[in-house]
């Protein structure tokens, strides 16, 4: 790879080509009506700058294009596990790079939004986002991995111009724990040294930084909010989102009357004020020099919501969100070179081999198939309340009930468990017992769908005729509704 300077060079390059935006709104094109919303922002005078909308079928975003043909459109991804040190390895990395960029080029958008986490590790899967490993070796693979991605927009989604969509990289946010060895903020540094990447900064999955680590039990949110800026490639956030926070519908009486509360990120709910303080402390930083846009994250919420909490950030920041882009535009040189293109990162095959296991201990702990053990796990050990929530509470949730409830999906098969004496929780552990080698890319609930049938063939062999006709009848009615709507996905957090 190369050196800091040139990688710096190269990302300059990357966002000459991104005019500021300023604030806008991140959307899904299914969940509120797309077109309602813009309706009712209409109705009350507003109108947002840009629409960052989630990955969806190419036939629904191009519809959103040429329905709304005067809105600046951008990208939000999904399903690159560019965390993960086996992602170029598997059979659908090509293809799922390849439909990305077909669908950025389709609603021209300038970059390429990408949660730095994972639904799918070492053969595990889970429903909602985990956040990777901050460890060094995990920092240097994902660099590689954006490195690689940013190759195929280069070439795949070259414009006239010769410039390309930018990968921005996503602070993901905690569930509850956070593993590794080295500060959150110091990982990204060393993942923007490598590659000339931008960044989304967060401002709620900030707080579940600061919420879920031991920062909160040590210092305010102020002087956390500003150590975390000082150590953070602030430089290189393109893009700020704020979103809703609250406590999950899994949390039992050890998550619920907390200080602060176990808030977790939440698209649906409403945006608490505390986060509007933290965008000021933000928005105040001197090193906030490459910043495009700021969006809310508003997918499922109400509309009504939706427009009360836009008016009002736009109020309270339209300004020095225009003052901070034009910060950053006024300290930039001229010169019209093309970006270089990020140069092919090696990562050696045993520091890959090694950062797998590390995950495959990740996916054991987490899932409650071993005990908290090893260095990426000491701060983890040392208070073991987040943890445990994880594992009894939100994983079995999700495995559970979460896009898609079991006793909803499989109606007959459960009341056969149940007279059966077996009890649906053994599912979770049936699920998380082993890694298994993936087939197809990630879609949770057919996996649900199928694992389904593997646990019962193997707990009540005797209901394996009633699964697998249920299982017929929600594959047929899951394929057709995405035929119509395209593949109902759940964002989870993100
Ligand atoms: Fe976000």
């Amino acid at each position: 790879m190369g050196n800091h300077d040139a990688v710096q060079q190269d990302f300059q390059c990357r966002l000459r080509s991104i005019p500021p935006q300023g604030m806008g709104l991140s959307v899904d094109v299914y969940s509120p009506d797309l077109f309602e919303l813009i309706a009712q922002l209409k109705e009350r005078g507003l109108k947002p700058n840009y629409l960052e909308v989630f990955k969806a079928t190419t036939t629904a975003l191009t519809a959103v294009r040429q329905a709304l043909p005067d809105l600046a459109l951008a990208y939000h991804g999904e399903g690159l596990w560019i965390t993960q040190p086996d992602v170029q390895g598997s059979p659908f990395f090509q293809r799922d790079v390849g439909e990305m960029v077909a669908q950025l080029n389709c609603i021209q958008s300038l970059w390429l939004n990408h949660e730095c986490a994972m639904k799918q590790l070492a053969g595990y899967s889970f429903g909602t986002y985990v956040p990777p490993l901050y460890t060094m070796l995990s920092a240097e693979v994902v660099a590689a991995n954006i490195a690689t991605v940013q190759q195929a927009m280069d070439r795949q989604g070259a414009r006239a111009d010769g410039t390309a969509p930018l990968f921005i990289l996503e602070l993901p946010p905690l569930t509850y724990f956070s593993a590794g060895r080295i500060t959150i903020p110091y990982f990204f540094r060393l993942v923007t040294d490598l590659v000339p990447c931008g960044l989304v900064l967060d401002i709620g999955h900030l707080w579940t930084v600061y919420r879920y680590t031991a920062a909160s039990r040590r210092m305010s949110l102020e002087q956390f909010v500003r150590e975390f800026l000082d150590e953070f490639p602030l430089e290189r956030v393109v893009e700020i989102h704020v979103a809703g926070l609250a406590c999950h519908e899994s949390a039992g009486e050890a998550e619920l009357g907390t200080e602060p509360p176990a808030w977790l990120d939440g698209h649906a709910a409403p945006i608490p004020s505390v986060l509007f303080t933290m965008l000021e402390q933000v928005l105040a930083h001197q090193n906030l020099v490459s910043l495009r846009a700021v969006a809310l994250e508003v997918d499922t919420k109400p509309i009504e919501t939706i427009v009360e909490e836009y008016a009002e950030a736009v109020r309270r920041f339209d300004f020095a969100v225009q003052r901070t882009m034009a910060k950053g535009m006024g300290a930039e040189r001229m010169d019209r070179m093309l970006p270089s293109g990020p140069t092919q990162a090696v990562v050696s095959q045993s520091a890959r081999q090694q950062l797998r296991d590390d995950y495959g201990l990740y996916a054991k702990i987490i899932s409650g198939q071993v005990p908290v053990t090893g260095p990426d796990w000491q701060e983890a050990a040392e208070d073991q309340t987040g943890l445990t929530s994880y594992r009894t509470s939100y994983l079995p949730y999700e495995i559970l009930h979460w896009g898609g409830d079991l006793s909803e999906m499989f109606p007959q098969t459960c009341r056969l468990l149940g007279a059966r004496g077996v009890d649906l929780g053994e599912f979770v552990a049936f699920w998380f017992r082993a890694p298994r080698p993936l087939t197809e890319s990630y879609d949770f609930f057919l996996l649900k769908v199928e694992r389904f049938i593997e646990f019962v063939a193997e707990v009540a062999p005797e209901a394996l005729a009633c699964v697998e006709e249920e299982s017929a009848v929600l594959r047929q009615a899951y394929a057709e509704t995405n035929e119509v709507v395209g593949p109902v996905m759940e964002r989870g957090s993100a």
